[in-house]
């Protein structure tokens, strides 16, 4: 195991440069994006299960530690078993990802049996580590929720108590040229909705937009 920082691809995804903050806040969190241009390289586990790692570190509701991570390499006998569970937008880009990610949140606590309503949310987490340290090693982590849940239920031997929260494509960027035509112009870093339609001091009324 090596806790030397590990940094893959020379076209990092880094979103800095196109995005406006408010504040000073972490570059990290400018820099992380969803490009969609992968290279399809192989990636060592040294290269991937680092994310993992940052990913446990997630805080979550009673320390429960609702997330598990089940994933396929691109060489693995089921990677076409987790690109086959991707809906076909998502399966144009993705099948030139590195690694495909099913993150499964445990429904209930390990310590009463009781539904915890903040599995989904604690796992949302947990995700966001993972990307953010996919991020700082120079790699894409994108989020799918368009993917066939009850096929990945049946297809990853999901148990009852587990839900199929999300997939994610974790690989090396590439350049935009090597998508399809039409998302070559929607790859780029987005923007956010300004401070104050999000954040209000009191009740809901005094946000501005909603
Ligand atoms: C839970 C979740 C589900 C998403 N599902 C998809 C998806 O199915 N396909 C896709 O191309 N992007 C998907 N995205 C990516 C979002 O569109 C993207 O995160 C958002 O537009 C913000 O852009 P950014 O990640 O580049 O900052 C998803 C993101 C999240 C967090």
């Amino acid at each position: 195991m090596s806790k030397e920082l590990e940094t893959h691809g020379s076209l990092e995804p880094k979103g800095t440069a196109e995005r406006d903050t408010e504040y000073d806040i972490d570059p990290l969190f400018l820099e992380r994006w969803s490009p969609r241009a992968m290279t399809g390289e192989t990636l060592p586990e040294s290269a991937y299960l680092p994310l993992f790692d940052a990913a446990r570190w997630a805080p979550s509701s009673y320390n429960n530690q609702h997330w598990r991570f089940l994933y396929a390499t691109r060489e693995s006998d089921e990677w076409g078993t987790y690109l086959d569970l991707l809906f076909e937008q998502n399966q144009a880009w993705a099948s030139q990802a590195s690694l495909l990610v099913a993150i499964v949140s445990k429904t209930t606590y390990d310590h009463n049996g009781e539904e915890a309503h903040t599995h989904s949310f604690d796992s949302g987490a947990a995700w966001q580590n993972l990307a953010l340290e996919g991020a700082r090693r120079g790699l894409v982590v994108h989020a799918m929720a368009g993917f066939d849940r009850g096929a990945a239920r049946e297809a990853l031997d999901v148990p009852d108590g587990y839900d199929v929260e999300v997939m994610l494509a974790v690989g090396e960027q590439a350049d935009p040229e090597t998508l399809p035509e039409p998302m070559q112009e929607r790859e780029g870093p987005s923007g956010r909705k300004p401070l104050d339609e999000v954040v209000a001091e009191g009740t809901f009324d005094s946000l501005d937009g909603d």
